[in-house]
């Protein structure tokens, strides 16, 4: 609906405002010179497997064989679509999280099985709890889908909880697929755990991991999976059929990234954690808004339920009268209704423009 007018603030697509490192460019151009332009191994090339590997264990305290562990996919897209299309039978039962990134409950749809919402919380910031999952686990659970930092949320979860999962998935045998989409976008003290990494976890947990927002590769299509040498397996072969294997220039590309210098994430992380900041306090000084300040990602998910409008109609509002372009929180799931995201990986001063603008209109809505 945005799309040609004029004087618009979009806040509405993940895709953060910065280019691609230099570095990485170069590097794939290099690729081409070198004659990486043919086709490559179903799971990508070997030495780039070998990379990823190496980032594993340095980053991530994952030892994972490069050989058989790692897959390189187009974008962690790829690996969210061979996950499910590996493991989920018709009939079998995914437990995604609801409000979350809308291919998590597509894909499951896509394969024949029944998509299961659990619900993210306000009153948790947004972290997925334990005993939520819990309640939903039945004998035909066979996958579940964790994402933190959420998109759409920005919520975060803690050890303790990721623990009590981690028992969950033991005790009823399901295997996790977890989403790192925004892996290095915490915004709080610790340096967290994968869950992948957390003890007897690596044997039944699919990692994604994406270069998208990470490096601002979103062009690039390229992303990788770790998990047990089975299920790589099956997923290397579908693969095999749907897209042979990600771009050699990509994979290429996501080397360098991987083995490069990483001051290029230290300071987009650095940025965003300004922005938001900056864009939580001017939301929470807005009559009417209610917002916790999130603690990873670049989004922040406020309460608007008491402009009393559908968070559609509100949007759709806010883009005819204010030109604030926002995405609906029903378009996140069932519970996502009666929020708003707005994404802040956009310049400062947009930020600051659209909270002046939502400033001067929003309370009028309440009188
Ligand atoms: C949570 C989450 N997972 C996966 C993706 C897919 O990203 P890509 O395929 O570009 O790596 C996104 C994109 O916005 C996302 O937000």
């Amino acid at each position: 609906m945005a799309f040609g007018r004029k004087n618009v603030l979009d806040m509405t697509v993940g895709l953060p405002d910065f280019e691609t490192p230099s570095f990485i460019i170069e590097a794939a151009k290099k690729a081409m010179d070198d004659g990486f332009t043919k086709y490559t191994h179903n799971a990508g090339l070997l030495e780039v497997r070998e990379s990823l590997a190496r980032k594993l264990k340095r980053e991530n305290n994952i030892v994972a064989d490069p050989k058989t562990e790692i897959l390189c996919t187009v974008g962690g897209m790829g690996t969210l679509v061979l996950t499910n299309m590996a493991l989920v039978n018709p009939g079998d039962e995914v437990i995604y999280p609801d409000p979350g990134f809308v291919s998590h409950r597509s894909h499951v749809l896509l394969t024949g099985g029944k998509p299961v919402p659990v619900q993210l919380k306000k009153e948790n910031g947004f972290g997925v709890r334990a005993e939520d999952i819990e309640a939903l686990i039945t004998d035909k659970t066979k996958l579940l889908v964790l994402n933190h930092p959420n998109n759409p949320t920005g919520g975060v979860l803690s050890r303790k909880e990721m623990e009590r999962i981690a028992d969950l998935a033991i005790q009823h045998d399901f295997v996790v697929l977890s989403d790192e989409a925004y892996e290095k976008f915490h915004y709080g003290e610790e340096n967290p755990r994968l869950f992948g990494a957390l003890p007897g976890m690596k044997e039944r947990t699919i990692t994604l991991f994406s270069f998208s927002k990470t490096y601002a590769m979103t062009g690039w299509r390229i992303g990788f999976s770790t998990g047990p040498a089975e299920i790589i397996h099956a997923m290397t072969m579908l693969q095999e059929h749907f897209v042979s294997h990600p771009t050699s220039i990509s994979q290429k590309a996501a080397q360098a990234a991987v083995d490069g210098p990483q001051d290029c994430v230290k300071e987009m992380h650095d940025t965003f954690k300004k922005r938001r900041n900056i864009i939580t306090k001017g939301l929470q000084s807005i009559e009417g808004i209610e917002l916790d300040r999130p603690g990873g990602a670049f989004y922040v998910f406020p309460d608007i339920s008491a402009y009393g409008l559908k968070s559609f109609d509100l949007a759709k509002k806010l883009l005819d009268d204010t030109g604030v372009v926002t995405v609906h929180g029903s378009g996140f799931g069932q519970y996502g209704e009666g929020f708003l995201r707005f994404c802040y990986a956009v310049a400062t001063k947009r930020i600051e423009n659209a909270l002046q603008r939502l400033d001067t209109y929003l309370p009028k809505l309440l009188k």
